[in-house]
């Protein structure tokens, strides 16, 4: 954080003494204004629903530059970690600040991949929930539930504890999900296999049965991994910030990161590929492309409450580069798997025609975002709808251990304690019952 040579002065027009606060640059992106004197020196907070305006922390991991389209993971587009590494690069990236070398890239893929079995006991956790519970409600559970396993790995202050629950962490979220969705379907548990890629282990505890080999085939192997890079951290969006609002109390990691797989869940966040894509079958059903005119009328009728999910974001006013490089992975699987003519491929391509024309979106600078083509690849790899979640929730999960240990490392971080505006009933006495 760098102080630059120039200060916000705030002034009152009621003449209150107005006060000066310093400004900080960061390597790029908008320089920001400390407030944290503004409650001592003028006695009021800021009011910023929603954080629109407001940095909660600094951060030198992902930066998004939302008028451009760009997204870069420690300095690298992602379109060049997307083509030029896999998933557990960009981990080890996110983590350590630089891409591994030959010989640390062996040792990092080694250690996460001989780390993918969970405890026994998980089976049995999991037989508390109902077959048909929402994969994330599962996950949820489940990832918090590792507190209660790893004791090694649980005191946030220790560096090496938070080393050891990071790799723990993005080991066994694949298994985890899978674990959740052979609950599900009433199939045994696959055990992971080292022998196999992170991606390709991952589809054989999805697909796989004891009964014969499973065979990984590479595109969906090469798909899978590109969904993990593209949704492997996107700075401090919803569930992110709330993992470092959970995790500055000092609770232990496996909690913090559960918090953020329920935020996640919600259909504003990472809940929209599934919304996106019930969204497609049910225009479908109606008739298809031949509806889309009909659903955009209600998407821009403000009291219909409908909204074209997969569409709109909070930083991107402009393409989500994920999207882009998620509709290449779409085109990629439907080809391996003969679905080229995929009619919810062929509607959401069309709505996406029709939305970037119309003066609805052009003007509020509404964008496809990665969601919107991701349901339509998930979906073809055979994954169920309502596990969509799930897999950004495995795939975000080095994101959020990343920022998690950022913040706790940095000599600013305090416990997370936003402020309010009150407008509820002054100080009254309580009634008698009679009287009320
Ligand atoms: N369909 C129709 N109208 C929309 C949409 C949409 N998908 N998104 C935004 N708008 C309108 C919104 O109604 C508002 O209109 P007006 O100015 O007339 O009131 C305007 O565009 C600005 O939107 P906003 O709600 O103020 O923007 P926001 O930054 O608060 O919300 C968002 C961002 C992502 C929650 C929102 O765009 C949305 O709900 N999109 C659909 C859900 C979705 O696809 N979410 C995935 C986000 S990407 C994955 C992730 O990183 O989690």
């Amino acid at each position: 954080m760098k102080l630059v040579d120039n200060k916000a002065t705030l002034s009152f027009s009621n003449g209150s003494p107005s006060v000066e606060m310093p400004v900080y640059a960061g390597s790029i992106g908008p320089d920001v204004i400390d407030i944290r004197k503004l409650y001592a020196q003028t006695g009021m907070f800021t009011y910023d629903p929603g954080f629109l305006s407001t940095a909660s922390c600094q951060s030198a991991i992902t930066y998004i530059d939302g008028d451009k389209g760009e997204l870069l993971y420690r300095g690298y587009p992602i379109e060049q970690l997307a083509t030029n590494c896999d998933y557990l690069d960009t981990c080890y990236l996110l983590l350590n600040g630089e891409l591994p070398n030959d010989k640390e890239r062996g040792d990092f893929h080694k250690l996460v991949i001989n780390h993918t079995m969970v405890n026994e006991q998980m089976q049995f956790f999991l037989r508390g929930f109902r077959r048909d519970a929402h994969p994330m409600a599962v996950l949820t559970g489940l990832v918090g539930a590792l507190s209660a396993f790893y004791h090694d790995s649980t005191d946030i202050n220790n560096p090496e504890h938070r080393r050891i629950a990071a790799i723990r962490l993005i080991a066994k979220m694949p298994t985890l999900v899978a674990m959740a969705y052979k609950y599900g379907i009433g199939q045994p548990y696959m055990y992971p296999r080292n022998d196999l890629s992170y991606s390709g282990n991952f589809l054989r505890m999805m697909f796989g049965t004891p009964c014969e080999e499973y065979k990984v085939n590479p595109v969906l192997e090469k798909a899978l991994d590109r969904i993990f890079i593209l949704h492997a951290d996107h700075e401090q969006n919803a569930s992110t910030s709330t993992v470092r609002l959970c995790g500055s109390s000092g609770t232990n990691p496996f909690a913090a990161i559960a918090a953020g797989v329920a935020c996640l869940w919600g259909p504003a966040h990472g809940g929209a590929n599934e919304a996106c894509l019930n969204m497609l079958e049910d225009i479908q059903r109606q008739g298809g492309v031949s509806k889309v005119g009909e659903f955009m009328e209600k998407v821009k009728d403000k009291n219909s409450g409908v909204k074209l999910m997969g569409f709109g974001h909070r930083v991107y006013k402009n393409y989500d580069p994920r999207a882009k490089l998620m509709q290449e992975t779409c085109n990629e699987v439907l080809a391996e798997l003969g679905l080229e003519n995929d009619p919810l491929f062929k509607l959401a391509k069309e709505l996406e025609k029709i939305a970037l024309e119309d003066e609805y979106f052009v003007s509020r600078k509404l964008y496809p975002n990665v969601d919107f083509y991701s349901g339509i690849v998930q979906r073809a790899i055979g994954i169920p709808v309502n596990l969509f979640t799930g897999i950004f929730a495995l795939a975000r999960t080095v994101g959020w251990i990343a920022q998690l240990n950022e913040m706790i490392s940095d000599p600013e971080y305090k416990i997370g304690r936003p402020r309010q505006l009150f407008t509820g009933s002054e100080r009254r006495d309580v009634k008698p019952l009679a009287s009320r």
